[in-house]
């Protein structure tokens, strides 16, 4: 964004943006321009200097060519679903930071592009979940009868999930929410939700960094009945659980679409690691009896001005962190480049992302 180029710059930065990088946000090149940024046609220009590269996503098979180790690497890299992207980088000297790794610290939240991003693709989901239902979402009464609200249901209530819950209920919906944490059920009903209640065998169903545990087999089954019960009353249901370097878990059978009533919408946000309904397919809208599966990918880029906002603030951030007088200083003590640096001097240092790379060699 140019306001970030612009503090950057009176940072004491010296700023390179690739020609035509902001248009899908509608920033032309003049105004990065006018920010104080030099503004490049070629990668080869882009990668000419010892740099920090700040990207979306990680680098192309053109970048990495261009790629050595005067080069600090800040991206959306996947570490955990692609651990071999990971050393490729490696293997150019190159140092790479995960984004999504920046641990969910109080330090570290203007940093969280997860939340950030998850934030914009909640909304964005129930948005598009509506739009495809052939359904008022708010109760309305007319002189041409009563129109009864939308029942919504929201699996996953992180950040995503959350925002989601907040969208519907803004839009009449009556929503209901599940979570395997326990700890959201406040969090949803605060928002005007009611939370589903079941018994999970499990005990604790959270890990110490708060992100969720996979389930034991009896626990997911448990869970896969009462998504059922609730699917086939609702007009929508978005879905967001994730488990961390995990495929998404199965919660909507492909039972429990057929139990939906035609009309119905499932828009599954967990798409991008497998989907959470059996019959999702990744990147496209599918059409099950009359119940129209979203698996559209990488919702935020389909509102780019605010997804681009918010991570570009989450990166002036980290960028902040690892300056000092103009100066880029990796301080291997710091937590947050500690759990987030997924690649320096020509080798994987991290651990988790090592492990995936070499299973045998941790044993
Ligand atoms: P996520 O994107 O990894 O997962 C989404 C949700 O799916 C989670 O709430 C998870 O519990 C849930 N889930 C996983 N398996 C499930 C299943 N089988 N059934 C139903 N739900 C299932 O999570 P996200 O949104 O990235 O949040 C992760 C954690 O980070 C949360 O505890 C959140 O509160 C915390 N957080 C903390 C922040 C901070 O303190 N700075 C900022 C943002 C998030």
């Amino acid at each position: 964004m140019p306001d970030v180029v612009r503090a950057l710059v009176a940072a004491g930065h010296e700023v390179v943006v690739q020609a035509g990088a902001g248009a899908g946000a509608r920033h032309a090149d003049a105004e990065y321009g006018d920010a104080g940024a030099n503004i490049v046609a070629t990668v080869d220009e882009l990668y000419a200097h010892p740099a920090v590269v700040v990207k979306v996503a990680a680098p192309t098979a053109a970048e990495l060519t261009r790629l050595s180790d005067g080069h600090v690497v800040i991206a959306f890299l996947n570490p955990l679903g692609d651990p071999a992207s990971i050393a490729e980088i490696a293997a150019t000297g190159a140092t790479a930071i995960a984004i999504e790794l920046i641990p969910r610290i109080t330090r570290a939240q203007s940093m969280d592009a997860l939340s950030s991003q998850a934030t914009v693709a909640g909304y964005r989901a129930v948005l598009y979940g509506a739009a495809t239902l052939g359904r008022f979402f708010p109760l309305l009464m007319t002189a041409a009868g009563t129109v009864k609200p939308a029942r919504v249901l929201v699996l996953g209530a992180g950040v995503a999930g959350l925002q989601a819950i907040a969208t519907a209920r803004r839009l009449g919906a009556i929503v209901s929410a599940f979570d395997v944490r326990p700890a959201v059920r406040e969090q949803v009903e605060s928002l005007g939700a009611r939370f589903l209640e079941i018994d999970l065998p499990d005990g604790d169903t959270e890990t110490a960094g708060g992100y969720a545990k996979e389930l034991s087999e009896e626990a997911h089954r448990r869970e896969q009945e009462l998504v059922t019960r609730a699917v086939a009353e609702s007009d929508v249901v978005v879905t967001t659980a994730l488990i961390p370097g995990r495929p998404a878990p199965v919660l909507v059978t492909a039972e429990a679409v057929a139990l939906m009533r035609a009309g119905s919408v499932i828009v599954d946000l967990a798409a991008e690691a497998g989907g959470n309904c059996e019959l999702t397919t990744p990147g496209q809208v599918v059409d099950h009896h009359g119940v129209s599966i979203i698996g559209t990918l990488n919702l935020p880029s389909s509102m780019a001005q605010h997804a681009s906002q918010l991570y570009a603030k989450n990166v002036e951030s980290l960028l902040k962190l690892l300056s000092r007088d103009g100066e880029l200083v990796l301080d291997p003590d710091d937590a947050i480049l500690r759990e987030s640096l997924v690649c320096s001097g020509g080798v994987v240092v991290h651990a988790r992302v090592a492990t995936l790379l070499s299973p045998e060699a941790a044993r």
